[in-house]
């Protein structure tokens, strides 16, 4: 399990997140070795989702516990559907929102706050700034309370077989 407070100074911490896919593919998708999960930057096709395009089911979604990457990758099993997960990829601002509805509906988003880059943390639905007090929605990375004032910026990430990788 990962602490995201631990690492929230703003002098210490900086962004980083991603996003994974499950395995509700069709046919043809399974037939692809790699596909990119770039939804999150509005790059995405066929199966891939972009924040506001395809975002999680509303019904039972919450947030599961962080969990820490190897190699900027991490299993899909590690990633629960209709939940956001906060991941630690490693390395400089680790902390990626993945938001998994069901299958392949991923998305990603910073796991750092937009007003001074504090690490973010879980909060029922949202994301809580431990250093402000900023609020983001955990589906979509928007500000719910100042003092931020942009949304928390996505990140890419890509969905090779069992795993969903961060794209550096
Ligand atoms: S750094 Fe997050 S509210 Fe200031």
């Amino acid at each position: 399990m990962i602490d995201p407070q631990s690492s929230a100074s703003p002098a210490s911490s900086r962004p980083a997140s991603a996003a994974a896919s499950g395995d509700a593919a069709t046919p043809s998708d399974r037939s692809m070795t790699r596909r990119r999960a770039l939804g999150a930057l509005g790059l995405g096709t066929g199966a891939v989702c972009g924040l506001a395009a395809c975002g999680p089911e509303d019904e039972g979604f919450g947030n599961a516990d962080p969990v820490r990457a190897t190699d900027d990758a991490i299993a899909l099993s590690e990633l629960p559907e209709n939940a956001t997960t906060l991941v630690n990829f490693g390395g400089e601002r680790p902390f990626v929102a993945i938001v998994r509805g069901t299958g392949e509906d991923i998305t990603a988003f910073s796991g750092y706050c937009t007003h001074q880059g504090c690490a973010v943390a879980m909060a029922g639905e949202e994301l809580e700034c431990p250093c402000h007090g900023s609020t983001f929605d955990a589906k979509t990375g928007e500000v719910l309370s100042a003092p931020a004032a942009s949304p928390l910026p996505p990140v890419a990430v890509e969905v090779d077989g069992d795993v969903l990788r961060r794209v550096r």
